[in-house]
């Protein structure tokens, strides 16, 4: 029995899932193919993904293929109420609302986990957590999981390294057509998106402090740039800041960032990046939000304890009046920005994360897979960008066969 906020909203839900898959045409045309040949008939699939119009998109692909889906949010703050009413409505088990507390949150992971999936689909691993440690009962059920975002991928990669990982699990986001697309171009374009949402402030002539320069903070300056602000990266890799330095960014150390910035954005995956020693040194006025994917990156609790008071602006903007009088406005908590403010990365951009998702469903599905993190055949990942590319009217060339065996001979020089 599914748990909404308002079953009444699946009316609107559905346009919006019908808008999104307007633009998801990769996607469809998988689902068009598992509706004749059923690959994942009978299949069990427990997921903890943000519930959004295009992660319904993917829901209604892997139950065309012939799978029962439990599904649960990945985030307290990003699940469209409306979206999951209207998946409800279709006969998917939904337990997910926007605000929900942390035991909430657990609860209804716990849900998904009651219906015994056989694969999970994880953006965080917080499912496969659990059934390593909680629900242990469950392990003989599973044949696999995937996974979709860097932190879970992280964490898979420490308990492999622990002896700890008891199934095989597909690290979708690292797949080409995934982190160069969604972390990159995503991340990019729905964190201003998100930032823009919350605050409504001009990005032009902003100092605009990207913590962290991964594939997420690669896109998120790119963007703030080409708006015509003034982005400086901090960064504790050196090749990274390296990376920084030749796009044409400023870079140097967050303490020295933290007195110059109006607006910060982490995108590093680890916690406590941006401390109460930053908070102290910054302007009045400051800006703080975070697009990594957990709610640790920003010390919050911290500015809690350095503020004499706090006060709501408006949805997704608190105001911190700390006891050295500087305002300090956060954004969504300190929770993922682009999806607590915003509807996270557009769907185009979601197609190509879920195509690679309903793939690597029927990888494990018709593969014997090992216990171990694994990654997409490269033909996968081909096949993605190609339907990507079909979905958007754009034609590429091809090797000659003459091509072909230089490129993969020695003999021939200069
Ligand atoms: N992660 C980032 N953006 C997303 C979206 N629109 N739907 C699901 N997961 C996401």
């Amino acid at each position: 029995m599914s748990k909404v906020k308002d079953a009444k909203l699946a009316a609107d839900g559905r346009k919006q899932i019908e808008w999104a898959e307007m633009q998801m045409g990769g996607l469809l045309r998988i689902r068009s193919r598992f509706s004749g040949e059923k690959p994942l008939k009978g299949l069990r699939i427990g997921m903890a993904l943000h519930v959004t119009k295009e992660t319904a998109a993917l829901v209604r692909t892997l139950k065309a293929g012939g799978a029962s889906v439990a599904i649960a949010g990945c985030n307290p703050l990003s699940t469209q109420d409306d979206v999951a009413a209207a998946l409800a409505d279709e006969g998917i088990e939904v337990f997910a609302w926007k605000g929900q507390t942390v035991d909430e949150y657990y609860d209804n992971l716990n849900k998904v986990l009651d219906a015994k999936p056989q694969i999970t689909i994880d953006d965080g691993c917080d499912l496969v957590t659990l059934i390593h440690t909680k629900r242990k009962d469950l392990l003989e059920n599973v044949i696999g999981g995937t996974e979709e975002t860097t932190t879970g991928v992280n964490r898979l990669r420490a308990m492999e390294k622990d002896g700890a990982l008891k199934y095989p699990v597909v690290a979708v986001n690292d797949s080409d057509t995934k982190h160069l697309m969604d972390n990159y171009i995503g991340t990019g374009q729905s964190s201003i998106d998100g930032l823009l949402r919350a605050t409504s402030i001009l990005v032009a002539g902003k100092n605009f402090v990207v913590v962290g320069y991964g594939p997420c903070g690669k896109g998120v300056a790119l963007r703030a740039n080409g708006m015509g602000a003034n982005v400086i990266v901090t960064e504790v890799d050196a090749f990274k800041a390296l990376q920084a330095v030749m796009d044409g960014y400023r870079v140097m150390p967050l303490a020295e960032a933290a007195r110059i910035g109006d607006v910060f954005i982490t995108v590093t995956g680890n916690k406590n990046v941006i401390t109460t020693d930053h908070m102290e040194k910054m302007k009045n006025g400051a800006i703080l939000a975070n697009a990594g994917h957990f709610d640790l990156e920003i010390d919050v609790k911290g500015l809690k304890g350095i503020s004499a008071s706090s006060k709501k602006i408006r949805n997704d903007l608190e105001e911190y009046t700390l006891k050295n009088k500087i305002k300090i406005y956060l954004c969504s908590q300190g929770r993922l920005v682009n999806l607590a403010a915003a509807e996270g990365h557009p769907s185009d951009i979601m197609s190509m994360s879920f195509m690679n998702q309903a793939l690597a469903v029927e990888h494990i599905a018709k593969n014997k897979l090992g216990p171990k993190v694994h990654v997409l055949p490269a033909k996968i990942d081909d096949l993605v960008a190609r339907l990507q590319l079909e979905s958007m009217g754009v034609k590429i060339d091809s090797l000659t066969p003459e091509q072909e065996k230089y490129l993969t001979g020695w003999a021939e020089g200069t």
